[in-house]
């Protein structure tokens, strides 16, 4: 039978009944080892204790009430987000697109506030992933993305990610702001050096530019520091999230400094659903067992265990694999042989894995994984790569 479904994701064969930590379990019985976990979302695994019972005692008290009147567990998880980064306030809503749509707003409403609204176009970098909203996909300009849906001049101006030369030459009268994600995830997994984000904050302090981080993949503690720019030394004026802070449950935040955020005074902005209490309890349950300094140093130590392990594997495999790249536990394998192909093979033997880029492959598993599971990871891994090299 034809599905009744779009068919933007194309067809898909794989379907899951259920999921226990960093497995997943077809309804024949099937396990596959999961280091996709929903492409970064699934934080602390399939369904964990700690926020099934979030989940289940929120359900049974309240679900939704609009934003309308004050929500208790979004006033809680604001005041945890902003105790814990350089914000000062936050919008909450239910994916990153509309994070990164209302960092967007924000940034145009402010300069326009300022009386400068000739200041609206936005700085994005090459191989960038907002979303696939209108203004995201106009701001990260892969073709693909775009073909077809864009009119006009949407205001976003494109710089070579890493490289500060091509962005200074892009600033001008009208630029109001520059986003960047710190690790960039669906360009293929790509780390900003502290040395080019610190020259990109200078270059927006000296031009009174806000600078706007995309930390909706690398966020979430997947790097092994709350959000990556605290490792890397650099503080934004905004910053979108998502993915791995309702662990499964569908939310997203715009973080912001005190001046950014008074742009979107009230009725200038909302979401029906943002911050309704169930993804907000959920939320809150994340960001307890995250926010730890014994869970952040474990994804540290197991994100430097698992790169280390697959720098082994481009050694020994030379013409198929080349450069593993990333921090913490999203790491990616650049591949010389096609990745398509590898991740077949991975999931032949019951490890799922995503691609990135054009031909790179993303290793994102639960944050509280085992050693055991990176080592049964590296064994299919290897499996598949021996079966390639021999084909
Ligand atoms: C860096 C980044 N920004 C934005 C988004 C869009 O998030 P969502 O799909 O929740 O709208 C994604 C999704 O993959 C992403 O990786």
């Amino acid at each position: 039978m034809s599905s009744a479904l779009m068919q933007n994701y194309g067809t898909r064969e794989l379907k899951f009944d259920h999921g226990e930590g960093s497995y997943l379990f077809t309804k024949e019985g099937e396990r596959y080892l999961d280091f996709g976990m929903g492409i970064a979302v699934n934080s602390l695994g399939h369904c964990n204790p700690k926020l099934i019972d979030a989940l289940t005692l929120q359900s049974k008290r309240l679900w939704h009430t609009s934003n309308l009147y004050n929500i208790e567990a979004g006033e809680e998880l604001a005041a945890k987000l902003v105790a814990n980064t350089f914000a000062d306030r936050v919008f909450f809503c239910n994916s990153g697109t509309e994070a990164i749509e209302c960092g967007f707003k924000a940034i145009r409403r402010y300069f326009h506030d300022k009386g400068l609204s000739q200041r609206n176009r936005i700085i994005s970098m090459t191989g960038a992933f907002h979303g696939r909203s209108l203004a995201a996909i106009a701001s990260a300009a892969n073709p693909a993305h775009c073909e077809g849906f864009i009119v006009g001049d949407p205001g976003f101006d494109q710089a070579e990610f890493g490289n500060i030369d091509s962005l200074k030459a892009l600033i001008s009268e009208n630029t109001a702001a520059i986003v960047i994600e710190p690790v960039q995830g669906e360009g293929g997994i790509t780390v900003a050096s502290s040395k080019y984000l610190k020259a990109v904050r200078e270059l927006c302090d000296s031009h009174d530019i806000l600078l706007m981080f995309d930390e909706v993949q690398c966020g979430i503690a997947r790097t092994g520091s709350l959000y990556a720019y605290q490792q890397l030394g650099v503080s934004p004026d905004l910053l979108a999230s998502a993915k791995g802070l309702g662990g499964g449950f569908p939310i997203g935040a715009c973080l912001a400094i005190e001046k950014v955020a008074l742009a979107l005074a009230p009725g200038s902005h909302g979401s029906t659903f943002g911050g309704n209490p169930l993804a907000t309890a959920v939320g809150n349950a994340v960001l307890d067992e995250l926010i730890d300094d014994i869970f952040l140093s474990n994804v540290r130590d197991m994100g430097a265990y698992f790169k280390k392990e697959l720098e082994l594997l481009v050694e020994r495999f030379p013409t198929l694999l080349c450069e593993v790249r990333g921090l913490g536990l999203m790491l990616g394998l650049y591949c010389l042989t096609d990745a398509g192909q590898l991740i077949a093979r991975l999931q032949n033997h019951k490890l799922l894995v995503v691609k990135a880029g054009a031909n790179s492959i993303r290793l994102l598993p639960a944050l509280n994984v085992s050693k055991e599971e990176v080592d049964s990871a590296l064994e299919i891994l290897t499996k598949a790569l021996i079966e390639i090299e021999n084909n």
